[in-house]
């Protein structure tokens, strides 16, 4: 008998921090490496798409699969997006066996909810559940100056062994467009997502 291992799929969430453009790219460069998503978006989220990329999102977050597809052209079967208080979808259970999680952007109220498991909406949630299965759980938050309690939130979440990611591009690629700074900050949740990208730019390569 042969064992199929099933294609991997990730959860991506996107919270009310500033940058939801690199929310939206690091699902554009999944969907592009063929990777099947579970979309999570806050409402808080859904304020700052609107904000700042001019994006409305469908009341109906079961419609928001399909919308991003079309926005990002990207096939619609590798998106499947889901209410905040769907405790049925896979993302709710460690049984499911979905291959990690990324938050992008993160916000401090995110952060602050997952780094005490205060699982009060499917992203906490499904962030917890990543956490107690040992999963890989990638974080990019947002914010300037920092607290000490964001710190101290941080450091909790990277003694778990949770990526943590800053929305700080470098600039000694010399960016010249918006968007090779959003790159910059995606392929780095890429990498630490253990995802290969054919347009990801090394060090040294
Ligand atoms: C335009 C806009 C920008 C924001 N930027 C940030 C930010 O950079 N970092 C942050 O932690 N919160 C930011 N906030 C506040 C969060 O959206 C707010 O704390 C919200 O409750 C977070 O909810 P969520 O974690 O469920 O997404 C911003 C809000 C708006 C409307």
């Amino acid at each position: 008998m042969t064992i199929q291992t099933p294609a991997r799929q990730l959860i991506v969430a996107i919270t009310g921090a500033s940058g939801a453009a690199y929310g939206l790219r690091l699902i554009e460069r999944l969907a592009q490496a063929g990777i099947t998503q579970h979309l999570l978006i806050s409402d808080a989220a859904r304020v700052v798409l609107k904000q700042e990329v001019d994006i409305m999102l469908p009341d109906d977050a079961g419609a928001t699969a399909a919308f991003l597809a079309q926005y990002l052209n990207v096939p619609e079967s590798l998106l499947k997006s889901y209410a905040l208080n769907d405790w049925f979808s896979a993302a709710a259970s460690g049984s499911s066996g979905l291959g990690g999680m990324a938050i992008v952007p993160c916000s401090m109220g995110t952060l602050a909810r997952v780094a005490t498991g205060a699982s009060d909406n499917l992203i906490e949630r499904a962030a917890d559940v990543v956490l107690k299965e040992h999963g890989r759980l990638v974080l990019m938050p947002r914010e300037t100056p920092l607290s000490s309690i964001h710190l101290e939130h941080m450091l909790k979440l990277s003694n778990l062994g949770v990526h943590i990611i800053p929305a700080m591009p470098g600039f000694y690629h010399r960016p010249s467009s918006i968007a090779e700074l959003i790159d910059f900050m995606v392929d780095r949740v890429l990498a630490h997502l253990g995802v290969d990208s054919e347009d990801m730019k090394r060090w040294g390569a």
